[in-house]
């Protein structure tokens, strides 16, 4: 049922590609856009990483911050980013280059290149998790086991040499075989039908989790900050979840916005995305906290607490078997939609910057990630010792999502709010005047003055002083 299911969906994919990415059309419809763009935004960071890094600092505290970043600087960096990509309509390098010639901007692209690809080496493996697990559950091996069990299951899986290995591998194909054809509606119709799927599926999950008992004390965690619990560092992380969430600071969004067509109201479109990244994220939460919190266990688990934690949950529902498979295969989806986002940007810079046919960027960029792949995932094990006490995969993640995402943002406000003109900038935001965009002045204020010195300050506390 896998292979035939992934099958289809990238034959969706495979039409989208040749369609709009090589000829450089446009996305459909105004939902079509949301959709497409919330495929690449909802992912393993909402479902994976946003509980587990907020149940590692301290729940609620982190929760408000994070909140914060996606309102008070991810909102307007999206707006940002789409505005780049929709004026450029150019891969994120060359956007920069056709905005600023002449000029080290396109150093900015550059680093968001290497960004995707340090995100892809461990969100690759991550992926290739969900899909072993869905296989799990497909065979009815999630069941009756208690959460120590599950956890060790789970430890000694993602510390096999082979094993995740595999799935790394068919994942890293099936992405490639993807790309490498070039895809037609595929990201939008697959994203329109899986992205609502997903959508009410947490929801059933997250009102089971909140009627098990002692929910109110997992919904208490998420929800009432105690500052005494986070640290800068802690600011910080939630500052890069927020950026990695929205698929932000490395130029995912220019990428996409260079396929929107006319007419499009970007500040409108830009919170949609970011209202409905953040909600999933939310009601993940919502899913797994009132869990771990009615069974005794720590909410501190670590990367492993959506493995370890939910299978305890589905236990719980009638059809068991039913509600894990769907729900595995729907975060496996969920994050090939997202990593296909990330190859995009690498593979189109590479084919272009270096002249190479697109069939020659795709087999390198996968080649490499495959590389650095196989790497963070034996890091995991006992081949590969952590390396100033993180392992390569702690290393990837820690490197992308918390210091060049961050970055990232810092340069794109600056490059939008200071470099840009700002009848240009007003232009795409209203479009001609089509769509009327009052917060005009708080906006490019929010962006000259707001975003680059909290993160600046976030980030440099944080190197210096923590
Ligand atoms: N946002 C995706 C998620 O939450 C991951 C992702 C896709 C991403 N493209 C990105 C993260 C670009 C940072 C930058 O799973």
């Amino acid at each position: 049922m896998f292979i035939p299911f992934i099958f289809k969906y990238y034959v969706f994919l495979h039409h989208y590609y040749t369609n709009h990415m090589k000829s450089r059309d446009t996305f459909t419809g105004k939902i079509g856009i949301v959709l497409a763009t919330v495929g690449s935004a909802v992912g393993l960071g909402n479902i994976w990483r946003f509980p587990y890094e907020a149940g590692q600092n301290g729940g609620g505290a982190f929760i408000f911050i994070y909140l914060v970043c996606v309102l008070a600087l991810g909102f307007p960096l999206v707006m940002a980013e789409f505005a780049v990509g929709y004026k450029a309509k150019a891969n994120v390098v060359g956007s920069f280059k056709a905005l600023a010639p002449n000029t080290p901007w396109y150093m900015v692209g550059l680093m968001g290149v290497s960004a995707g690809f340090l995100i892809m080496g461990f969100y690759f493996v991550v992926t290739g998790w969900t899909a072993e697990y869905f296989w799990q559950a497909v065979q009815g091996n999630l069941l009756h086991l208690s959460s120590e069990e599950y956890k060790i299951m789970f430890d000694s899986f993602i510390a096999h040499p082979i094993k995740p290995l595999v799935w790394t591998l068919i994942m890293i194909v099936l992405v490639h075989v993807v790309i490498i054809n070039g895809i037609k509606n595929g990201i939008e119709k697959a994203s329109k039908i899986l992205m609502p799927t997903l959508f009410v599926l947490m929801l059933v999950l997250a009102i089971h989790s909140l009627l098990l008992p002692n929910a109110m004390e997992g919904v208490r965690f998420m929800f009432e900050p105690k500052f005494e619990n986070i640290t800068s560092e802690g600011v910080l992380t939630a500052l890069g979840q927020a950026f990695f969430s929205l698929s932000l600071g490395m130029g995912c969004l220019i990428t996409y916005a260079s396929y929107f067509g006319k007419g499009i109201n970007i500040p409108r479109i830009a919170f949609q995305v970011s209202f409905i990244d953040t909600m999933v994220a939310v009601i993940a939460g919502l899913v797994i906290f009132p869990a771990v919190f009615s069974f005794g266990m720590q909410p501190d688990e670590g990367t492993g607490l959506v493995f370890v934690m939910l299978p305890t949950v589905f236990e719980q529902m009638p059809f068991p078997i039913f509600w894990s498979s769907l729900f595995y295969l729907l975060l496996a989806l969920a994050a090939f939609t997202s990593v296909i986002s990330l190859h995009e940007v690498v593979t189109s810079y590479v084919s272009e910057e270096f002249s190479l046919s697109r069939k020659k960027a795709v087999s390198i960029v996968s080649g490499a990630v495959l590389v650095l792949a196989v790497l963070a995932s034996l890091s995991l094990g006992a081949s590969i010792h952590p390396i100033f006490g993180k392992s390569v995969f702690e290393w990837l993640d820690y490197i992308s999502a918390t210091i060049l995402l961050p970055l990232g943002g810092v340069a794109v406000s600056i490059f939008v709010g200071w470099y840009l003109d700002k009848r240009i900038l007003l232009d795409v935001l209203e479009q001609e005047g089509q769509f009327k965009f009052r917060f005009f002045k708080t906006y490019i204020f929010v962006l000259r003055y707001i975003a680059p010195v909290c993160i600046l300050i976030v980030f440099l506390h944080n190197l210096f002083l923590a």
